[in-house]
């Protein structure tokens, strides 16, 4: 539950109207002048949304040099980001030659394993050589190879399940799985924050779906219930089967999923539990296994495990993990498996040796290490921010802590003014949060020095000033304020 100040709201509402009621302006000249040209499209029907995409030109355009900003080294702690200049108003943007070194507060590099390690990139460099970069073939044909089943093991072992199964791309590991574990007839229930991957899986796989309150365990079981008691839509028969979706870390939340009380609320009515754990999965946990590990639930009872290679491993891809039943039923539907080209060689290997970095098998304390560094670092980070006043999202121990901004204007000040002092921030708003809700998403990392956290402190606090989102005062008296705050979900 986020609640916003009155006056935010009313000046965030105050911002977007105006922008809206301004790009309607130039909309109407803009059909003015189309109507004039119709006949440049000799009568196809325009391929790109024509008017329809107004939230992209009007709004996003103007401030897209925030966004996709290319890089020029690995996303290490300090990484180099590509100067580029507009002539037109950032309308198009041109990269230069010239390049600025910048604190990287952006990327998912939990452990630190994004940058050269002296561990991992010598056995992926040999790997690479050996199986080289592609496998060009999907995983039943030519396209598994010794590493591949070296990594399902390792991956099944990691996270105390009997089997995996991985595939080339986090994203697909849930769009394409989920079409497959569920139907028709099946009923998925899902927390209302989960990710576009889910989102897009659940819809594709043709179950009903219902949202539950975003990690509320007790409206979590009242729609259960409901649905259960209800069955299916009009013959109401027993549904096939349900599943709930949960996330380990919401990434734009920084939030970690009440996972004890929903996994006993699952298990009260004998439905699935599938666990996202895209961004707790080596980044949490006292040995790097997840919020299952953080929170003292047994693996046993979370049916489907899911997570990435794409964060605290420094790698790309992503996994399920199961039962050995499910994995096995999964290798012969998952298209994924059937039909993609497998992951990358050098990237399992990055994979398997991070892992083994993590658990020590590499014969250092480097993962042991790595790992309190992460938890020291996030919770030091978020504490700060909350003294100077910032409004922080989510919960100590997570290594992603969204800084409200609200207002529209304020996401490209928030986000160049930190650029201009040399660290790089990501902000993010709708679609991909409410509308009122933007914010900058910061994400720590092992590799942070305190050195480099109080740099980004001091620019933070600074900009913080300047663009004035300080929305709490400094340390005390923080309760009273929040009575004067509009409720939102
Ligand atoms: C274009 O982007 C730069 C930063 O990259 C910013 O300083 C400038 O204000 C932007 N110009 C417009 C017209 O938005
Ligand atoms: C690159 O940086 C230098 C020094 O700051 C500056 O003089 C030059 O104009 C920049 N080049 C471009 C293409 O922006």
């Amino acid at each position: 539950m986020i609640t916003i100040p009155y006056l935010t709201a009313l000046t965030t509402y105050f911002s977007y109207g105006l922008l809206f009621a301004f790009g309607q302006f130039r909309d109407f000249f803009r059909k003015i002048f189309d109507w004039w040209h119709a006949s440049n499209l000799q009568g196809y029907a325009p391929i790109c949304l024509g008017l329809e995409d107004f939230y992209i030109r009007r709004l996003y355009l103007r401030i897209q040099d925030c966004f996709g900003r290319p890089i020029c080294s690995p996303p290490d702690a300090w990484f180099d980001v590509v100067e580029r200049v507009s002539n037109d108003n950032n309308k198009t943007l041109k990269r230069t030659t010239n390049v600025s070194r910048c604190l990287n507060l952006g990327s998912y590099n939990y452990l630190g394993f994004a940058a050269s390690d002296e561990y991992c990139t010598p056995r992926v460099i040999e790997s690479l050589k050996k199986y080289s970069a592609s496998t060009c073939s999907a995983r039943v044909d030519g396209g598994t190879t010794s590493i591949h089943m070296e990594l399902e093991e390792c991956v099944a072992n990691f996270v105390g399940k009997p089997a995996s199964i991985v595939t080339g791309m986090g994203y697909v590991t849930n769009s394409a799985i989920l079409p497959v574990l569920i139907g028709k007839g099946g009923l998925i229930i899902s927390d209302s924050l989960n990710h576009n991957s889910i989102v897009n899986g659940a819809r594709g796989s043709g179950a009903t779906i219902r949202v539950f309150q975003h990690n509320t365990p007790s409206h979590l079981e009242k729609v259960l219930r409901e649905h259960i008691a209800e069955g299916q839509p009009r013959t109401h028969r027993p549904w096939k089967k349900i599943i709930v979706i949960v996330e380990g870390i919401y990434s734009m939340e920084g939030e970690l999923c009440q996972l004890p009380e929903i996994v006993a609320i699952c298990k009260k009515y004998k439905v699935y539990v599938y666990l996202d754990e895209a961004h707790s999965i080596g980044a949490v946990g006292k040995t790097g296994r997840g919020v299952c590990e953080l929170l003292g639930v047994d693996t046993a009872d979370v049916d489907i495990m899911m997570g990435t290679f794409t964060k605290s491993f420094g790698s790309c891809g992503g996994y399920i993990a199961g039962s050995k039943e499910l994995i096995e039923y999964l290798k012969y539907t998952c298209p994924a498996h059937l039909y993609a080209t497998s992951i990358s060689p050098p990237a399992a290997q990055q994979i398997i040796s991070a892992i083994q970095v993590i658990l020590g098998e590499d014969g250092s304390s480097r993962g042991a290490q790595k790992l309190a560094r992460i938890r020291e670092n996030s919770n030091f980070f978020r504490s700060e921010l909350q003294k100077m006043g910032f409004e922080v999202l989510g919960d100590n121990d997570s290594p992603v802590m969204p800084i409200m901004l609200y207002n529209p204007a304020k996401i490209p000040a928030f986000s160049r003014e930190c650029l201009k002092q040399n660290v790089a921030v990501v902000t993010v708003a709708f679609p991909a949060t409410p509308l009122l809700l933007a914010r900058a998403r910061i994400c720590i990392s092992a590799s942070h020095s305190r050195e480099d956290l109080n740099k980004a402190l001091e620019v933070i606090s600074r900009v913080g000033d300047l663009i004035g989102i300080k929305y709490f005062p400094a340390e005390p008296q923080k309760q009273q304020l929040e009575e004067n705050r509009v409720k939102l979900e």
